[in-house]
């Protein structure tokens, strides 16, 4: 395959970004887009130039590491798929693909297509732990817990934290990722003491961050793990809740 990549070059934080446009020859349809990139980078380094600054690590969908826009979607166009399982068989033959940085004023670019998500670990920090004494490991089925809320809970939990919902809101809203770190916790009889107290803390450091949300619904259409808006509406009930028992 030869491929056209227009990429957004970005040296430092401070410095003005730009497209620079690479041809790509000898990409095959099985490879992943970081290998596409990968392949780009071995020449590159081959010319003595700077190989282009991109994260990844899992490349199996999993850590949340890879976000790109990819043609101006987040994880680019294939649905419920992380950067590094779309494949090039998605693309054609002689295509141009744009590839640019998530973009949020929340993740500021650290270099070319790497920004900076620190912001959804503060987030998890603020209020990310319970103090139940847990003492040795329980039998797993010593605390019952309805087959719907574990269901429930299993689905927000599948959030691997990469920041397209942000990316991909014109908002710039962290609801769909808070709510969905909230939800795991929230839905489970261990996470009940601390709820009101975790609920609170989260909502008030996303909001230091990130915009507001008003339910466009693009967060949900480019996550990678198709978490539901209904949680959203989990986050607000529970926010409401938590502030009236303040
Ligand atoms: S590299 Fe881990 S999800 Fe893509």
């Amino acid at each position: 395959m030869k491929l056209t990549l227009k990429v957004w070059r970005q040296t430092s934080p401070e410095a003005r970004g730009d497209f620079v446009i690479y041809t790509v020859d000898g990409a095959n349809e099985e490879m992943s887009f970081p290998e596409l990139l990968d392949l780009l980078n071995e020449r590159l380094t081959a010319e003595s130039s700077d190989p282009i600054a991109f994260e990844s690590d899992c490349r199996e969908g999993i850590c949340g590491a890879c976000g790109l826009m990819i043609n101006g979607q987040a994880h680019g166009p294939q649905r419920g798929t992380t950067t590094c399982q779309l494949h090039l068989r998605t693309f054609n033959d002689g295509d141009e693909i744009v590839v640019e940085p998530f973009r949020s004023a929340g993740f500021p670019i650290v270099k070319d297509l790497v920004v900076d998500r620190s912001p959804l670990d503060r987030i998890i920090q603020s209020g990310g732990y319970i103090t139940a004494p847990t003492g040795s490991a329980p039998d797993a089925n010593l605390i019952p817990v309805p087959k719907d809320d574990a269901d429930r809970a299993m689905d927000a939990a599948a959030c691997i934290g990469c920041g397209a919902c942000i990316a991909a809101c014109p908002n710039g809203a962290g609801q769909l990722f808070t709510a969905a770190k909230l939800a795991h916790l929230n839905l489970l009889p261990q996470g009940q003491p601390e709820r009101p107290k975790r609920t609170l803390a989260m909502v008030e450091t996303m909001e230091a961050y990130f915009g507001s949300c008003t339910n466009h619904g693009e967060c949900t259409a480019a996550c990678p793990k198709e978490i539901s808006l209904d949680f959203i509406a989990m986050l607000n009930h529970d926010y409401r809740r938590a502030r009236r028992s303040r």
